[in-house]
């Protein structure tokens, strides 16, 4: 078994790169099967993810390789329309790869996707989406199948603003007749650089980040040179590591436009955070006081950063709040923070957090930001803290270890 052992304690300082948003490069590896040839995505993160979406592509006849942070994936020869089970219970983001194959093939077959256990995490407004669009779409006993030749635009409103519903509407649109106009889409930045992917295939997408997004199909798309955004909830969790271990940080790559929820809880919290082209800043003030937030769709603060500003506040003083909407099993890394000493009771959606001194202790990460929280946690805990379920942390982040380090901190894996 492998883990990290971190001693905390001690403040952090230094200066570190944010790499590229797993959450976008995701659905934009999936909508590469849209055009014929090589596509080419720059500042794409080295994640298990990831690499599962280049096996994913590669099971369906494509050539996916990866050159330092930039991969290039040739469609040219892609011909298959299923994708193995065994791929798509590796992650949520597999699910993206049937709104692609439809536009692609008119048709798809795949196992259910897996993902974070963060409650139920139903497709039904993926499938409506395909079916509004005009495919046959039957999912029984953990099949999906989806057919539909001739895929027709219609007006479609999503009943909640689902980030990958937006996404596969999107891409199964790009292969409809017609103009497609998808209603109370969701607005997180990641569908904006979707967006900008796929108008740098010759796409005619608009509306990403506003209340509709128009998207006219039916049109030859060519591949694309396109380079993904800075991940927004690694710049969190690399704020929080800060906040929650005191110092000094600057995050370059990213100026934080995507992060205001976070960076006003922070600032509410008594740290100093200031934005600059290319980076953001953050001196961080210990003990961080108390923050009561909501989490909720873009813009609101994002569900992702929750459990990282949980871990920080659980170190701090005074009593904060912190309410979940999206997931319904968000919470399950409280459990490991109390095991470092925190108080947290839950309360229905909502954590009640008093701060107080931590200390270190052996935990398990429960999913990928559960994990995320338990390191920023361990960072401003005294003494040896020991995290394993580091596979879950390996998904969403390239190299944590080894930034945590450059900041000066004392974590390292160890095999056992
Ligand atoms: C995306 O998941 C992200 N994953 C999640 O990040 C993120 O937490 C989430 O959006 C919310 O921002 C990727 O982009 C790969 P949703 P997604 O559909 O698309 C319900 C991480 O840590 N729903 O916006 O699965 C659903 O149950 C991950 O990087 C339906 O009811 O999230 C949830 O309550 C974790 N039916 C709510 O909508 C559906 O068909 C929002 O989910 C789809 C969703």
């Amino acid at each position: 078994m492998e883990y990290f052992a971190v001693t905390g304690g001690h403040p952090l300082e230094g200066t570190a790169a944010v790499h590229g948003a797993k959450n976008s490069a995701l659905p934009i590896l999936a909508a590469a099967l849209l055009a014929r040839g090589e596509s080419v995505i720059h500042n794409c993160p080295d994640l298990t993810d990831v690499d599962t979406a280049l096996e994913i592509l590669t099971c369906l006849g494509c050539r996916a390789r990866r050159e330092g942070r930039t991969l290039l994936v040739d469609t040219s020869c892609a011909h298959g329309t299923h994708i193995p089970d065994r791929l798509m219970g590796r992650m949520r983001a597999s699910v993206l790869f049937l709104g692609a194959l439809l536009a692609r093939e008119g048709r798809a077959e795949a196992g259910w996707p897996g993902g974070c256990a963060l409650g139920a995490r139903p497709i039904d407004l993926h499938l409506a989406a395909f079916q509004a669009l005009g495919a046959r779409v039957r999912d029984h006993a953990e099949h999906i199948s989806c057919r539909g030749r001739t895929l027709r635009g219609t007006r479609l409103t999503l009943p909640i603003p689902s980030v990958g519903a937006t996404e596969n509407a999107m891409l199964a649109a790009c292969g409809a007749e017609g103009v497609t106009i998808l209603q109370n889409p969701a607005r997180e930045p990641e569908i904006a650089d979707l967006q900008g992917f796929l108008q740098a295939m010759g796409a005619h997408v608009e509306g990403a980040g506003t209340d509709t997004i128009i998207i006219r199909g039916g049109r030859p798309l060519r591949p694309a040179v396109y380079r993904v955004m800075a991940d927004r909830i690694v710049t969190a969790t690399y704020l929080c590591s800060v906040a929650s271990a005191g110092g000094e940080g600057i995050f370059t790559g990213t100026d934080g436009s995507h992060l205001r929820p976070v960076l006003e809880a922070l600032t509410a919290a008594g740290c100093a955070i200031r934005r600059e082209p290319g980076r953001v800043i953050i001196r961080a003030r210990r003990p961080l006081g108390r923050v009561h937030i909501t989490t909720g769709p873009y813009p609101a603060f994002p569900t992702d950063a929750q459990p990282l500003l949980a871990a920080a506040l659980a170190g701090g003083v005074g009593e904060s709040t912190i309410t979940e909407t999206i997931f319904d099993r968000r919470f399950r890394y409280v459990q490991g923070l109390n095991t470092l000493g925190a108080d947290i009771c839950l309360e229905g959606n909502t954590a009640r957090i008093t701060g107080r001194p931590l200390h270190g202790g052996r935990v398990t990460a429960p999913d990928l930001r559960g994990g995320a929280a338990l390191v920023v946690a361990a960072l401003g805990a005294e003494g040896e803290s020991r995290i394993a379920g580091l596979h879950h942390i390996q998904r969403g982040y390239e190299g944590l270890e080894d930034t945590l380090q450059t900041l000066g901190a004392s974590i390292r894996t160890v095999q056992e």
